[in-house]
């Protein structure tokens, strides 16, 4: 049997064995960046389903709008217009299957086979995948400690061929936790402009701020409909409703709908239905209590890793989100350190896996915050810590 060229590229991924690993009950899994079960709004999830599958059933199981529902599509836009003017009036909102198919409607939106898209290096690696899966080239562009570095993007959107699409993660960046600042937010919309090349700002961490002031997307500074945002609701209210969103200006916004329309009609009516009361009864309180929640693990680890680690490891100070960037000395063998981290039953994602290319070189690993409790996090730090003074001698 032969497989396309779409599925070969995830058959090498990590993502499987990642998984197949953390069966293991003893582990403590600094992994994944999922939201904690106690995070869930699960009550208010119960009643609104109850209430609504009395007061409406059809409504709650049958087809909706190719693109999404319109009550969710309004709720989602005063949602994202109550900081900072996000929505236009001329943007077309997409309610999509997370913000995951977001990323793989933007490349069938821009992209033919074999384009070149251009990402930050490093880079969340299911879009990673995703982007592979669609027979796209990616080409890594360099982060610095406030975001992509903007030589380095000038110079590859200069390439030729010339790249069809920027992917970048604006706040608590996955892997790297980084957030982008403002005057890069300015700076790559009129870079896209320039080059006449589109942006995919994927921002599902947004909210998670737990450190500084909020700054307004990408998407806000753009004047000439070049950027479009996803985010979803899978890191504020529960991954499993797989409810996200793109929003995007004219034809661009157009083309997402027809493409989710033309992928799988659209998302569960249920879970849109579920997500628009939620948003219209107000998230506020369930955010606060997350900002503390990741806000509490997030600087512990932060403080832990200082603590325990060799002074020559350098790691990111998380503002939000749930990831820190952790890197050894040019010359530490990452793959050897973190099968070691799993011998003593601590997991991480060894680097490598981030990069869209020369990952090999890569002596950094991600840490998650987001399922490990106090004592999770001392302990795992100080085995981290332990293993980094073996390995920086
Ligand atoms: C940067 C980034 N984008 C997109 C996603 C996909 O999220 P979802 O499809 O659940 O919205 C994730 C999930 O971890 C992520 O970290």
């Amino acid at each position: 049997m032969n497989f396309s060229n779409n599925v070969l590229p995830l058959f090498v991924s990590g993502e499987e064995s990642a998984i197949a690993k953390l069966s293991d009950p003893t582990l403590i899994k600094l992994s994944i960046g999922n939201p904690p079960d106690e995070g869930f709004p699960i009550e208010r999830i119960r009643a609104i389903s109850e209430r609504l599958l009395k007061d409406d059933p059809y409504s709650m199981l049958s087809y909706s709008t190719p693109g999404g529902r319109a009550d969710l599509k309004a709720a989602v836009k005063t949602f994202l217009n109550r900081r900072f003017k996000t929505v236009n009036d001329d943007d077309v909102i997409t309610i999509t299957g997370g913000g995951q198919q977001a990323i793989s409607l933007a490349a069938q939106l821009f992209c033919n086979d074999g384009d070149t898209i251009l990402c930050e290096s490093p880079t969340f690696m299911a879009a990673l995948d995703t982007l592979r899966s669609m027979s796209a080239k990616l080409v890594g562009v360099n982060m610095e400690d406030d975001g992509i570095d903007l030589q380095d993007l000038e110079e590859k959107m200069q390439m030729e061929p010339k790249p069809k699409m920027l992917y970048i993660i604006s706040d608590f960046q996955n892997p790297t936790g980084i957030c982008l600042s403002e005057h890069k937010r300015k700076a790559i919309c009129e870079l896209a402009y320039k080059y006449d090349i589109p942006v995919l700002e994927d921002n599902p961490y947004y909210e998670l701020r737990f450190e500084g002031e909020f700054i307004p997307f990408v998407k806000c500074f753009d004047t000439h409909g070049m950027v479009a945002l996803t985010s979803s609701m899978s890191k504020i209210v529960a991954p499993g409703m797989r409810v996200g969103y793109v929003v995007a200006p004219g034809k661009m916004g157009e083309g997402f709908s027809l493409l989710k329309g033309s992928a799988d009609l659209h998302g569960s009516t249920w879970a849109q239905r579920v997500c628009c009361e939620l948003l219209n009864e107000g998230l506020e309180d369930e955010l606060v209590s997350l900002r503390e929640l990741y806000g509490h693990r997030g600087r512990l680890m932060y403080e832990r890793l200082g603590r325990y680690c060799h002074p020559s490891v350098k790691f990111t100070k998380p503002q939000g989100g749930m990831f820190i960037w952790v890197t050894l000395p040019d010359g530490c063998d990452m793959p050897a350190f973190v099968d070691e981290l799993m011998d003593n039953k601590v997991v991480v994602v060894s680097g490598d896996q981030f990069f869209a290319e020369n990952g090999e070189n890569s002596t950094s690993f991600r840490l998650s915050y987001s399922l490990a409790n106090d004592e999770q996090i001392d302990r795992s730090c100080s085995i981290i810590g332990e293993l980094t003074h073996k390995y920086c001698r």
